[in-house]
Formats: structure tokens, C-alpha cells, sequence
């Protein structure tokens, strides 16, 4: 039995420009081809791009479901990321270029990034921080966001990155968890204008974390004109980043870490709302961050790359911080919201600093289908050669949107599919040589092995069914914070005796030539008439109709039908809804992928509940549309958004 029926079909396919094929980092096909035969030696030449202090023994040590990657050897991943870009050739070449959400700028170079990094990492030790302490980050997206991490990483110290629009409960969970020791925060960031109060929430959430013994807190404004953001500091436990860095001395040496030695926690939050601490270790995962940054993004010396995630994120992780720093790029860092002043923040952002490559996410591509084609148009992005995506399927219309007005058709895009928990990108394709389906995140990445399996563990060759990955990759999670178990039972215990198979949470469907299309998560696919639908295609289909920007789309449950679909729909700005738009809709998707698929009710909304992270919570969607009370929100971006849903719901003809 097939887990998911595939019900679109998608024909357009590009393949590389050959442009820029001629010029790519990497072109050759042949790499698929050698990795597959050897997935050990290629990781290991690609280890080989960092510098080690001392050489592994051995590649891979794999007991599923554990296993150790460049087993006795050391490094230092700040070492990687900073002191040889610094001491060698990169001092003088700018590694972050930062903008605060006022228009504040700064340009860091590599040489100035060492001493900002190796003075942090002396003032931390200062406050008795050493190996294996945990230091939680609670900060804007601010320059000092990436000099704590490196910081930490140079001492070897664990860092727990808590993104700064979490609630005060939020941070205390998740120091209380990971027992941290310091925490770095900020007096406050801005956001939208207004001015987002870090140090009192931390403050709150300190009443209850005994194990905090400092608090480091950045002055967001320190030595500008502008306004300081008032805050409470309390003696002796708070000290100011820029007193304690005063005193602080530049240089020593870093700390030589096991390549199994842990780098960093974060937390995501699982189905239970109970969020688990990925671990990653510092060999595997700085391999295949590096390798993957210049890869899947062609990196090349003279690039201005932009992740416009937030250090947050594993996405921060991966591409703001380490996997661009330890490839000596220059990276972009912006504090703000898209639509901060106005809607085109984004495009001339791209325009003043002659960006080259951007990675984004679908729900902010959306947002400027939403918003219009006017907006990048105003702008000169020129300067962009590829284009990226990242954290849900990209619905195939907005794929062609983001090619055609942000990339003006000349730019390849990198569909790039992972979690926090694999650590750096596992199916996406390679600019150079493999071509594009929108929607498809194509081919898992040489090194990396994946498959559709059924729910007995058979290999479903085309169609609908669970991804799996087959083999350890680098940089995947080793296990859960102080919870080996749940690390166990969440991903290696989907197939019973099979602990080699690492079960991601995601439905996908491959077709006749072999892309993955990755058709959203296992819970929240729908099943009408006993057919099993990924929420991706439905959703796709919607998007497909020029009236619509965004949609949701969740099973209610049905006498006849086992399920029912609502989707839940946004209209963009130049598009109005109506009766007749909600009957015309439902026709639509009928005719796209089959009557199956035809929704019973269309609900417009001005916006959808998302995570903070920008993913739909369809959990909250199906408690509205089956009229339950709503379950736990705490996730949510918007509060607002959801209760007005429901009302909205509650009012629709019966
Ligand atoms: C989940 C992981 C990866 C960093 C950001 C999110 C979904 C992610 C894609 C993609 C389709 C995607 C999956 C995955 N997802 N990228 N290109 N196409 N779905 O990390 O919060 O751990 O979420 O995001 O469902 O399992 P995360």
C-alpha cells in the first residue's frame, strides 16, 4: 500500500544556464557517481576543507542508531570560521555586513572579527566558563549574536541559541533544560519599529533559573547617537558586553575540540509542544556545513551572501554563521521585518549591498506574491546570479514568481530540503549540474542517501510514501539533550527493527525521473475516502490561481468521506474575495488534481497561523475547522490571527 497518494503533476522543467554551468564550483556529474560508490571517502575530501589540529582515525563509526564521524580528530570550528581567514589571507575582507532594522550599519572584516571573537571568548573565560558549560544566546540579530557563538564554540563551550522573539517562558524552559551557566542577551531589538524588551524578559524568566550565575547584556545602541533602550541591570550577576570586553584581551589560543565533542543545542519544538535539544558535534557537522554552503550556493571568493534567517534558526546556524564564515565569505545580516519601512526592504537591501546570493523562505516569498510585483520592481537586483529556498515545500506558482521577479528567469534557485536535526542541507539540487522542477527539491546531495519507503520499510520506487534517510550524514543530531530515548523513538523506531533508518516526519513522492518532492509532514496529511493526500499539492493547486498568495489547507472529519478539506486561503493585494471566488476555488482544484481533492469549505483570511519560524501550524487550522477548542499556541507567531479564524469559522453558513 502506497502511504500518500501524488496527485499533481508538475511538467516544466529548467535546466542550468550554461553560463553558468561554465563557471560553477562544482559541474561535474561525475560527483554523484563517486560519492555513492564511497560515501566515506567523499566526506572525508570534504573534511579536508577545514583545518584539523590532529587527523581522524577513522571516518565513520556507525552502531544504529548512534554513530561518530572523524573519529580522534580535532578542530576548532571558530578557529575554522575566523583565525584562518584573519591570520591569513581574508583580514582585510569584510565578513559580516550588518543592518539594524533603523538603517544602523556596521561592516565587520575577518581581522576585526578575531579580535572581536577571541576577546568575547577571553571575557567568558573570565567569568569561569570552560569546556562543556553551556551558555544560552538570547539576542537581536545583532553582530554579537555570531562573535557569542564563535566566542563559545572557541572556548568550547555548548551554545544554546534562543531566537529573541520567544517569550519569557520559552528562554526559562530552555535554560532550565540545558542548565546553562551564562546567559548573553541584549537591553532590547527592533522590530517593526518598535523596540523588542530582551533584558526584562529575561529578567522574568531568570526569577526561575537558579543555574544562571551572569548575565552579559549587549547595549544595542552603545557608542551611536541613538536613543538607549532602558533596561534594569542587577549587581553583581549583570555585566555589560562592552565593560567586560574593555578589559578583555585579544588572541590566545582555541580550545582543540573531539570532532564528537558538542558545539551547540537547539531547541525545536516537537509534535508534544515540548521542545527537544538537538545536539550537534563539531567535526561532522563543520564538514558538511562548509561543504554544502559551497556546493549548493556555487560560493565563489567575490560573493555577498545573504541568509536571511535569523542565528535563531539552525538556518542562522548553518548559513548566517558557520557554514559562510568557514568558507571566508562575506555574509549580510539584517535585523529587521521584510516590510520595515515599507515593503521592499528586502530588494534594497539587495540593491545597496550588490548581493549576490539570497536564501529566504517560502512564507516570505509569499508574502511578497501577497504584497506585489511592484515592489522588487522599484529596485536594481542585478547583482544576484542564484537564488534560495528553505523550510516548507515552495509552492511551484511562488517558485516561478521568485524566478521571474526577484531572479529576472536568469538565476537558478536551490530548493533546499533539511531540519534542524540533519544540520545542513540533504536534498536540494546543485546549481551547476542538475535541473530544476518548482516544487521539487530534486536529488539528495552526494554523500547523502535517502528513500521512500512504505510503512513495512519497502522501497517505493515512484510515487507517494515516508522519506527516509539510509545512512548517517555528518552533521545530523547525535541524540536528544539529557534524553537519549526520545532521540531513539522519534527518528529510528519508525520501521521496528530497523534502527538504521532515520525517519525525518515528512511525506514525499518521487517520480518517474527521480525528484523528491517533499509533500509536507506525516501528521498532517489527509485522508478522504481513503485516499491519502499530502497537504503540499492541495495547497500548490490554490496557489496555482492568480487570486490566491497563500493557502492551508486541513481534513475535518466527514461521515461519508472519513475526512472533508477546509483550506484556509489568503488573496493578494490586487485580488478581492468573494462568494463566487470560494465556489470558483473549489472548481479549481477539482480540475487541477481530481474531485477528491475539492475542498467543502474555502475560508479567506487575511493571514494564516504560523510559527515563529514562519511554518503554518495546520494543528491549530484543523481544531478551528472540526470546532475544537484550540490546542496549545504558545508556538504561535500571531496569537491574534488564530482567534480571528475561529470567529470567522463559527460565523460561515452551515
Ligand atoms: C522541516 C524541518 C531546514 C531549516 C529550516 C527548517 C520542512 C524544510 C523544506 C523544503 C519542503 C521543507 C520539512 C522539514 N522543510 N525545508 N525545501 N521543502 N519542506 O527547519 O524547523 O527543523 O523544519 O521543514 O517538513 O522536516 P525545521
Amino acid at each position: 500500500m502506497n502511504e500518500i497518494d501524488a496527485l499533481l503533476t508538475e511538467e516544466r522543467k529548467f535546466p542550468p544556464p550554461p553560463k553558468f554551468v561554465a563557471n560553477a564550483v562544482v559541474n561535474d556529474p561525475a560527483i554523484y557517481d563517486e560519492a555513492e560508490r564511497d560515501p566515506e571517502a567523499y566526506w572525508a575530501r570534504e573534511a579536508a576543507r577545514l583545518e584539523w589540529i590532529q587527523p581522524w582515525t577513522q571516518v565513520l563509526d556507525w552502531t544504529p542508531p548512534h554513530f561518530k564521524w572523524f573519529v580522534g580528530g580535532k578542530l576548532n570550528a571558530a578557529a575554522n570560521c575566523v583565525d584562518r581567514h584573519a591570520l591569513g589571507p581574508r583580514r582585510d575582507k569584510p565578513a559580516l555586513i550588518w543592518e539594524g532594522e533603523p538603517g544602523d550599519k556596521r561592516t565587520i572584516t575577518y581581522g576585526e572579527l578575531y579580535s572581536e571573537v577571541t576577546r568575547f571568548a577571553n571575557a567568558l573565560k573570565s567569568l569561569g566558563v570552560t569546556k562543556g558549560d553551556r551558555v544560552a544566546v538570547y539576542l537581536p540579530l545583532i553582530p554579537e549574536a555570531a562573535i557569542a557563538m564563535l566566542a563559545c564554540a572557541r572556548i568550547g563551550a555548548i551554545h544554546s541559541v534562543v531566537f529573541g522573539g520567544f517569550s519569557p517562558d520559552s528562554l526559562r524552559d530552555r535554560i532550565i533544560d540545558a542548565e546553562a551557566r551564562v546567559l548573553i542577551t541584549a537591553d532590547g531589538g527592533y522590530r517593526r519599529g518598535g523596540v523588542v524588551a530582551l533584558k526584562a524578559n529575561a529578567d522574568k524568566a531568570l526569577a526561575e533559573t537558579p543555574s544562571i550565575e551572569h548575565v552579559v547584556v549587549v547595549q544595542r545602541n552603545h557608542g551611536t547617537s541613538s536613543e538607549q533602550i532602558s533596561c534594569s541591570m542587577q549587581q553583581p550577576r549583570d555585566l555589560w558586553w562592552h565593560e567586560l570586553m574593555q578589559k578583555a584581551p585579544e588572541g590566545g589560543d582555541p580550545v582543540p575540540m573531539d570532532a564528537e565533542d558538542i558545539l551547540y543545542i537547539l531547541y525545536t519544538s516537537g509534535t508534544t509542544g515540548n521542545p527537544k535539544g538537538v545536539v550537534h558535534t563539531t567535526g561532522g557537522y563543520m564538514t558538511a556545513v562548509t561543504s554544502t554552503t559551497r556546493n549548493v550556493f556555487d560560493l565563489r571568493e567575490d560573493d555577498v551572501f545573504w541568509c536571511t534567517a535569523d542565528v535563531g534558526w539552525v538556518t542562522g546556524h548553518s548559513y548566517l554563521v558557520y557554514g559562510p564564515l568557514s568558507n571566508g565569505a562575506t555574509c549580510v545580516m539584517y535585523e529587521g521585518a521584510p516590510d520595515w519601512p515599507d515593503k521592499d526592504r528586502f530588494w534594497a537591501l539587495i540593491a545597496k549591498h550588490k548581493i549576490t546570493i539570497l536564501y529566504t523562505a517560502p512564507t516570505a516569498i509569499r508574502a511578497f506574491m501577497k504584497w506585489g510585483d511592484q515592489y522588487p520592481a522599484r529596485h536594481d537586483l542585478s547583482s544576484l546570479r542564484l537564488l534560495g529556498s528553505v523550510g516548507e515545500p515552495i509552492n511551484p506558482e511562488a517558485w516561478i514568481w521568485y524566478s521571474r521577479h526577484i531572479g529576472h528567469d536568469r538565476c537558478p534557485i536551490v530548493d533546499t530540503w533539511w531540519q534542524t536535526e540533519t544540520g545542513s542541507i540533504v536534498i536540494s539540487p546543485l546549481p551547476g549540474i542538475t535541473s530544476t522542477k518548482p516544487g521539487s527539491a530534486t536529488f539528495p546531495l552526494p554523500g547523502c542517501s535517502a528513500d521512500l519507503l512504505d510503512s513495512n520499510g519497502r522501497s517505493i520506487p515512484v510515487g507517494g510514501g515516508l522519506l527516509a534517510l539510509t545512512r548517517p550524514i555528518p552533521s545530523m543530531l547525535r541524540t536528544v539533550w539529557g534524553d537519549d530515548e526520545r532521540y531513539r523513538k522519534t527518528y529510528f523506531s519508525k520501521w521496528p527493527g530497523r534502527p538504521d533508518l532515520y525517519f525525518p516526519g515528512d511525506g514525499a513522492k518521487r517520480d518517474e525521473e527521480g525528484f523528491y518532492w517533499i509533500l509536507g509532514r506525516v501528521d498532517d496529511v489527509l485522508n478522504v475516502a481513503g485516499h491519502r493526500i499530502g497537504t503540499m499539492e492541495v495547497e500548490s493547486a490554490l496557489v496555482e490561481h492568480p487570486a490566491v498568495a497563500e493557502a492551508a489547507v486541513v481534513g475535518k472529519a466527514h461521515e461519508l468521506k472519513g475526512q472533508a478539506l477546509a483550506a484556509f486561503v489568503t488573496v493578494r493585494a490586487s485580488h478581492q474575495s468573494s462568494p463566487e471566488l470560494a465556489t470558483e476555488l473549489k472548481q479549481f482544484v477539482a480540475d487541477k488534481i481530481g474531485a477528491i481533492a475539492r475542498p467543502d469549505d474555502i475560508i479567506f483570511a487575511a493571514d494564516l497561523p504560523k510559527t515563529r519560524s514562519g511554518k503554518i501550524m495546520r494543528r491549530l487550522l484543523r481544531d478551528i475547522a472540526e470546532g475544537r477548542a484550540l490546542g496549545d499556541t504558545t508556538t504561535l507567531a500571531d496569537a491574534a490571527v488564530v482567534e480571528g479564524l475561529k470567529q470567522q469559522y463559527e460565523s460561515l453558513e452551515p
